[in-house]
């Protein structure tokens, strides 16, 4: 067990192996300021698989996303997008920058940042399995700039703490709510395989090849397998595309735009 920015992780292993991998903090060690949970009806993996969906972004989501770069190394997915939206509820409203961070199956963790007003947040979304229908998520943001004002720093003062609160919890508010659109689709869609994947619905068979790591189950007869050789028949799936290159891990510095060391 390990206390990663606040949140707890927990590993386990279907015969109790210890730890394969260490979950890094972020290297500015932000804790969420607000968040919101929910129990809803899908898959741990399917719920992450989401940030990677990106043919569902403008129906669902009502946003454009443009420049959208991927790659994985390890327990660390990650991706980078600018989006634009048109949907002023949606957190991702306006035009934006947004880099998101899979640390295995523990959590999506990002960095937003908006250009009018000039604003960065940082966001989690964890997802807990609770059976093999249900999973728990929630959805975490901690307001970090506005415009010049460092809001981790003014945040240290209990003056202005729950004004940095609140604004991190009217930012969970908007990613609840966009989050909501997704839910009708979670509890009626069909976990395909080999999905017909069409130009621009993003790279899904590369993230279930790189979350393929993390899923096992015991057989009767005691062997451990990946989950998805099972539904593989025992094999992975020869077309399926190679792996992106490499890149560092979460840096929030080199992502801000603002400098850092926070
Ligand atoms: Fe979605």
């Amino acid at each position: 067990m390990r206390e990663i920015d606040g949140a707890i992780a927990v590993w386990y292993h279907a015969h109790g192996a210890p730890p394969e991998w260490e979950i890094e903090p972020t290297t500015d060690r932000i804790h969420p300021l607000a968040h919101s949970s929910a129990r809803i009806v899908n898959r741990v993996q399917d719920f992450l698989e989401n940030g990677v969906d990106v043919g569902h972004f403008m129906p669902v989501h009502h946003t454009v996303v443009s420049n959208y770069r991927h790659s994985n190394s390890g327990p660390i997915f990650s991706a980078e997008m600018d989006s634009r939206s048109a949907t002023q509820l949606s957190v991702f409203s306006g035009d934006s920058h947004l880099y998101l961070e899979w640390v295995g199956m523990f959590c999506i963790r990002g960095i937003l940042s908006y250009h009018k007003p000039e604003m960065e947040a940082r966001m989690w979304a964890f997802a807990t399995p609770v059976d093999l229908d249900h999973i728990d998520i929630t959805f975490a943001m901690t307001a970090t700039r506005l415009g010049p004002l460092n809001l981790v720093e003014l945040a240290k003062n209990p003056l202005i703490r729950p004004v940095v609160k609140f604004l991190s919890r009217l930012m969970v508010v908007a990613i609840v709510a966009d989050s909501h659109r997704d839910i009708p689709i979670w509890e009626n869609k069909v976990f395909l395989t080999r999905p017909k994947l069409a130009k621009g619905d993003g790279p899904i068979m590369e993230f279930r090849k790189w979350a393929n790591q993390f899923e096992q189950e015991s057989d009767p007869d005691g062997s451990i397998r990946h989950v998805s050789d099972r539904h593989r028949g025992g094999s992975r799936a020869a077309d399926e595309a190679e792996v992106g290159s490499e890149r560092p891990g979460f840096s929030p510095r080199d992502h801000s735009g603002h400098g850092g060391g926070r």
